[in-house]
């Protein structure tokens, strides 16, 4: 079992990682109050909540299970955990447990947060992406039909419990969604870990018990120092958007469908890459050894048919990133470290794009 001790302002987050620590994890430490409501989604209660409820058997127990998808990470459904909050008679002293992606995670911190302007909140998550990424950090919220992830807070967990066992159930393609994520931790800052998953990909997505765990640990501490250094994305934090400028705008013109976020997460880091090059950062070598890693890992580097530039520049400039009318692009000045740069304008872009188009 492997820990780390995030720590926020006064706040301190355990993040425990094992495999199969249901078992042996005393989860009392991280819970004080009575009542635990555990609230997931119906392809993940089949599978997890009777031995998650087994977890909690020492204090009084509830369930609440939601439809499953990202189509329902809006405020209907959160309407629906406070309405089950207030017919269960449950006030500040209880914890809610959210086990998920980061549909649920999201979802469950953000009514965590408001329900009584914040109760008592633990992660389970159970997808790769929710275990490096999404479960640290405190950012949850909702969608919006205009925007995706347009209402929401920060909302720290008491524990976050990661448990490498429940990854063996989650479907080829949204592990390898995560996959992006994880690359994304080596590009921006440990060049050590990239060589690591050059080396040992298919360790990891056979989820070998040691590529698995050293995998998760490495990118949950550098998610932690990143979010200990600069909690409110006010500047450092920015550089885990790597490949999110153009990854967003990929999904966005899909109408996020039919393209994971990790999916499109890979095509944003190949072009983001190749401008880093191209902006005379990153060696010609450099790159080509990032596109090699996507490319024998099956992972998608270009932009998927029927999308325009056109549409993609459209949703450059929607980018939530931007400040004051400046994009926010994030480069890379060598694998393994990251910077940001406002010195890229959306023609530069636009143009950049056309030669990603499949
Ligand atoms: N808060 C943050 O910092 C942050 C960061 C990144 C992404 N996100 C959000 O996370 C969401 C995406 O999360 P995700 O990729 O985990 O998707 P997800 O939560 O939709 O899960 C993907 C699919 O896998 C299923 N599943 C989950 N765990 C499983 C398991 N162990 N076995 C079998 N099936 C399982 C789910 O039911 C779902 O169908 C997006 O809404 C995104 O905005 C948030
Ligand atoms: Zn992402």
């Amino acid at each position: 079992m492997k820990k780390i001790n995030l720590k926020v302002n006064d706040i301190k987050v355990p993040i425990i990682i094992g495999r199969e620590i249901f078992k042996t994890i005393n989860i009392a430490e991280y819970v004080s109050k009575n009542d635990v409501v555990i609230v997931t989604n119906s392809t993940i209660a089949k599978l997890y909540l009777m031995q998650t409820r087994r977890l909690f058997r020492e204090f009084n127990v509830s369930t609440l299970v939601l439809p499953d998808g990202e189509k329902h990470k809006n405020i209907q459904t959160i309407q629906k955990i406070y309405d089950f909050l207030i017919k269960s008679k449950l006030d500040r002293s209880v914890t809610i447990v959210a086990l998920g992606g980061g549909v649920i995670g999201d979802m469950v911190a953000f009514a965590a947060d408001t329900f009584m302007r914040g109760v008592d909140l633990i992660h389970i998550p159970t997808t790769l992406l929710a275990q490096v990424d999404s479960s640290i950090g405190g950012k949850c919220g909702i969608n919006h039909p205009l925007g995706k992830n347009l209402i929401g807070s920060f909302k720290h967990p008491r524990a976050v419990i990661m448990d490498t066992a429940i990854l063996q159930t989650l479907p080829k393609r949204e592990f390898m969604a995560g996959m992006a994520e994880v690359i994304k931790y080596g590009l921006i800052k440990n060049k050590s870990f990239f060589n690591f998953i050059d080396k040992n990909y298919l360790k990891i997505i056979k989820q070998d018990y040691d590529s698995l765990i050293k995998t998760i640990f490495t990118c949950a501490s550098i998610k932690s120092q990143v979010v200990q250094e600069d909690e409110l994305e006010g500047g450092v934090r920015a550089i885990l958007n790597f490949g999110h400028t153009f990854g967003h705008a990929i999904e966005a013109s899909k109408n996020y469908k039919g393209i994971l976020h990790g999916e499109a997460i890979s095509i944003g880091m190949n072009i983001a890459s190749a401008i880093s090059a191209d902006q005379g950062y990153l060696t010609h070598d450099e790159y080509c050894n990032i596109e090699d890693m996507l490319l024998n890992m099956s992972m998608p580097t270009m932009i998927p048919k029927k999308i325009t530039v056109a549409s993609i520049a459209k949703h450059l400039g929607h980018d939530k990133k931007k400040i004051a009318g400046k994009n926010r692009f994030i480069l890379l000045d060598k694998i393994g470290s990251a910077f940001i740069s406002d010195k890229l304008n959306n023609k530069y872009l636009k143009d950049i794009s056309k030669n990603f188009i499949s």
